[in-house]
């Protein structure tokens, strides 16, 4: 029997990410951070100056690229082939590209038996866009998390903030709005809650009661 997966989908800034590493240390299960793998090809096509309208290198290069993910204390490092790419993983630029590239149908086929093969006991927690409409349709937790563009775009400015990053939050709620409409409107693996997920509202919740509500779904251990 295969073990255990919950999945967390939603768009960016929705939180995903903060509850799912939460979530997974709670459970003391595996984390997939599937958004990381697409950013990941996004820094190896830039790296190799690959044009984003080349679609047959953009796929050949998903092939290649190498990721590792590499816990160093309480943050997760990401090597791609070989480098660590952790910083610059996390720009907007490359948001925007892995989105570009993610559209590409033979980037996600490439992708998809990698990410199966994180469905490692005691279980697994993957947080993406389509973890459970197409990648772990089967996974017997879905949550679909989403808070407003307004919401997403707050977050967002007072993270980079802290990073001493300076933006500018109409630019970024654009930005927010036209990576949520390319995710949702593209042809392959749109973004869309699953049948039988469990949606949550982030907007005006904190994230402990969102990790609680979380948690409640997920029946204890032993
Ligand atoms: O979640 P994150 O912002 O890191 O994802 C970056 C981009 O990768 C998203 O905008 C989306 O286009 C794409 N993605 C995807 N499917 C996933 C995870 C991410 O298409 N499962």
């Amino acid at each position: 029997q295969l073990p255990p997966v919950l999945t967390i989908d939603g768009p960016s800034g929705a939180g995903k990410g903060t509850v799912s590493r939460i979530v997974a240390r709670h459970l003391g299960w595996h984390y997939l951070d599937s958004g990381a793998l697409y950013r990941a090809v996004g820094v190896a096509a830039s790296w190799a100056d690959i044009d984003t309208s080349d679609a047959s290198a953009l796929v050949r290069c998903t092939f290649d690229t190498k990721v590792q993910f590499v816990e160093q204390g309480e943050s997760l490092r990401v090597l791609v082939n070989g480098t660590d790419a952790t910083d610059e993983l996390r720009l907007e630029t490359t948001g925007a590209l892995a989105s570009a590239i993610a559209a590409i149908s033979e980037v996600r086929a490439a992708l998809k038996e990698r990410q199966r093969a994180f469905r490692l006991a005691p279980g697994l927690v993957a947080d993406g866009r389509d973890m459970g409409t197409v990648i772990f349709p089967d996974a017997p937790f879905k949550v679909f998390l989403t808070a407003s563009a307004e919401e997403r775009a707050l977050r967002r400015h007072k993270q980079l903030k802290e990073k001493g990053v300076s933006v500018n939050f109409e630019d970024l709620l654009r930005e927010i709005m036209a990576r949520d409409a390319r995710d949702a409107q593209r042809a392959v693996a749109p973004l869309r809650p699953a049948d039988d997920a469990v949606l949550i509202d982030t907007s005006g919740i904190g994230i402990d009661d969102v990790v609680a509500r979380v948690l409640g779904l997920v029946p204890t251990q032993g």
